[in-house]
């Protein structure tokens, strides 16, 4: 997606940090419920580093992501984090760590081999106690089509966009997302631009299955936003074999 490369500079404006406090607290207390003691942490495709910014007063994070232009915007937020680049399929940190924390990038997988073999990854970056918690944004049986607008003004810039997402079809797997973004730079110059892109729709079922292939036992766990109650289920995904 352009958002992430050649538009990654105005992603500050349209997700700001600010915005993950809750559900990063909502996360941390399932976190801690599997695994009370996670002192390392590694999370794959962090973009902005928002989620990090607040788990990491909790515990050591090292963040990754496929594009340099995202690793950049988190640097400045989380200059005390290590950084590294990676497709999250195949990168290889040469440690092992407590909890591997996957947020909204799981969404960009529309292909079952690609989540094993993400999940597979996770696990050889996990200790043998460690915790894999995944927060897809959607699953078969919870899908609703959507519309979402937002984004903020920020040092004489802003920026708004439109999100939509629908089911073309409801046997592929895959959700389409339509984005209009509205940018006005410091001049008042307005630029607009738009992406698309298609996610991975995986039934709790199938997402088990997977697990299980790789050997974690998945608990689904409700997360209740106070700005949208809706029907989100993070996975805390713990080791059985
Ligand atoms: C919505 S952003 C993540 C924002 C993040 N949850 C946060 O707290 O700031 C999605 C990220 O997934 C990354 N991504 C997409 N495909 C990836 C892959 N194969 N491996 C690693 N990261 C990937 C993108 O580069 C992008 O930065």
């Amino acid at each position: 997606m352009k958002l992430y490369k050649e538009l990654a500079e105005w992603w500050p404006l349209l997700s700001p940090h600010t915005e993950y406090e809750e559900e990063a607290h909502l996360f941390l207390k399932i976190i801690q419920q599997y695994h009370p003691q996670v002192k390392e942490a590694l999370e794959f495709g962090s973009g902005g580093g928002s989620n990090a910014f607040y788990l990491k007063k909790h515990f050591s994070m090292t963040l990754t992501d496929l594009s340099a232009e995202m690793l950049e915007i988190s640097r400045k937020l989380n200059p005390d984090c290590p950084h590294m680049q990676g497709d999250m399929r195949t990168l290889t940190v040469d440690r092992q760590f407590d909890l591997v924390f996957i947020h909204d990038a799981i969404t960009y997988f529309t292909d079952k081999a690609d989540l094993l073999a993400i999940i597979k990854n996770a696990k050889k970056h996990l200790k043998p106690d460690g915790l894999l918690f995944i927060m897809p944004d959607e699953y078969t049986e919870t899908f609703e089509p959507r519309t979402n607008h937002g984004g903020i003004d920020k040092d004489g810039r802003g920026m708004r966009y439109l999100e939509w997402s629908y089911d073309s079809d409801p046997d592929d797997q895959m959700l389409e997302t339509e984005y209009a973004y509205v940018m006005r730079d410091r001049d008042g110059q307005i630029t607009h631009e738009h992406d698309s892109m298609k996610g991975g729709l995986f039934s709790m079922p199938e997402w088990e299955e997977l697990l299980a292939e790789a050997g974690f036992q998945a608990h689904f766990e409700r997360v209740v936003f106070s700005d949208d109650p809706g029907s989100f289920f993070g996975i805390a995904a713990t080791q059985v074999s």
